[in-house]
């Protein structure tokens, strides 16, 4: 079994620095080593650029909406396109959108490649605006795909809903199709297959803005908060989350890992903190879950930010092999947990 790693070191779609030195580092806590070591063989797939050309083949997709854009959206955030000719409707409040959207394509080319060839399809972030195009993707590789997103927030905002115009609140609303304009940047999303909502299952949510939550629970979409890990046990929230996103048992899986899910204890290196979040014991066991289904395809791990991050000695017991601050380590140590390793 082979390993592709694709580095999206990539901080556009949120507000501080940092987060896209989380390739490098999880490269140099030496997890090429770790991987092998288990019995994988890593092929390390390089960094995305967000700033130059791709090195795969990208069509700039035109601006030309699926179907009719018949629904006239009037209201603020929207402007016309530019250097397009077309008379399609933009959303103009998301951050840096045409560097997101751009580099997210970019990303999407690799995770689709690396799944065409079979690959497990590790993507490392950067924030969890990536996903939208790691993601983007699996799916059109892996039509069938079903997702488990961890992760303190929703990440389910709109531009229209979003508090913050920051992308990385927004990317699974997207995917799932809730955007009613186009996104400069991301006119190729046009073209991605749209994830059904049954398909996806959040867990470890506790920092939800209000417009968004809404939205989620109309939604087909499966929540499970912090309260429900409280009151199951992560073990049945895992088995509840699978059942819903994969009642049979035979879709392939994407774990979407956020690490700001964790609680900021266990993980500090991160930029958007939520206390009550998840135990060490608790995150390691999700990813050892999604190991044990034996159809976990692909994962992302996102929102590593080494600048903010808490030096290693307080932590006892450390694992020798792996060198770095202390949520870099945990990145490393979930990566293997997700590749099938486990105490015994
Ligand atoms: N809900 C907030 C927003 O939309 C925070 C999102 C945090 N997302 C993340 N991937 N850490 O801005
Ligand atoms: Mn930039
Ligand atoms: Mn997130
Ligand atoms: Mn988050």
């Amino acid at each position: 079994k082979t390993v592709a790693y694709i580095g999206a070191p990539f901080n556009d779609g949120q507000e501080l620095k940092g987060v896209d030195e989380g390739p490098k580092a999880l490269r140099d806590a030496g997890l090429r080593a770790y991987t092998m070591k288990m019995g994988f063989a890593f092929e390390d797939w390089g960094d995305i650029n967000p700033h130059a050309p791709s090195r795969y083949t990208t069509v700039e997709s035109s601006t030309s909406l699926k179907g009719d854009s018949d629904d006239s959206m009037e209201g603020e955030g929207e402007g016309e396109a530019h250097g397009s000719g077309e008379s399609a409707v933009y959303y103009t409040n998301v951050k840096n959108s045409r560097e997101v959207g751009r580099a997210c394509k970019k990303i999407h080319d690799a995770t689709q490649h690396a799944a065409a060839e079979k690959k497990f399809v590790l993507t490392i972030g950067g924030d969890h605006s990536i996903a939208a195009g790691s993601i983007a993707g699996l799916l059109t590789e892996r039509p069938d795909l079903a997702i488990i997103w961890v992760d303190a927030h929703g990440d389910c905002n709109t531009p229209e809903t979003t508090p913050s115009g920051n992308y990385h609140g927004m990317p699974a609303a997207h995917l799932l199709g809730w955007f009613k304009k186009l996104v400069p940047g991301f006119e190729w999303m046009q073209k991605v297959p749209t994830l059904p909502e049954n398909r996806i299952a959040f867990v470890g949510l506790r920092d939800l803005d209000p417009a968004e939550k809404d939205m989620m629970m109309h939604s087909g979409v499966h929540c499970f908060t912090m309260q429900d890990v409280d009151r199951y046990g992560i073990s049945k929230v895992m088995d509840m989350a699978l059942s819903k996103i994969d009642p049979e048992g035979r879709r392939p899986l994407h774990l979407s890992l956020d690490v700001d899910a964790c609680d900021p204890a266990v993980a500090p290196g991160t930029g958007t903190k939520a206390r009550g979040g998840l135990t060490y014991r608790e995150v390691h066991y999700i990813c050892e879950a999604m190991a044990e289904t034996s159809r976990l395809t692909s994962m992302d791990l996102v929102e590593i930010n080494p600048l903010i991050d808490t030096p290693s000695e307080d932590l006892h017991g450390d694992d020798p092999d792996i060198k770095g601050t202390q949520t870099v380590r945990l990145g490393v140590e979930l990566i293997a947990s997700a590749l099938g390793k486990t105490i015994m």
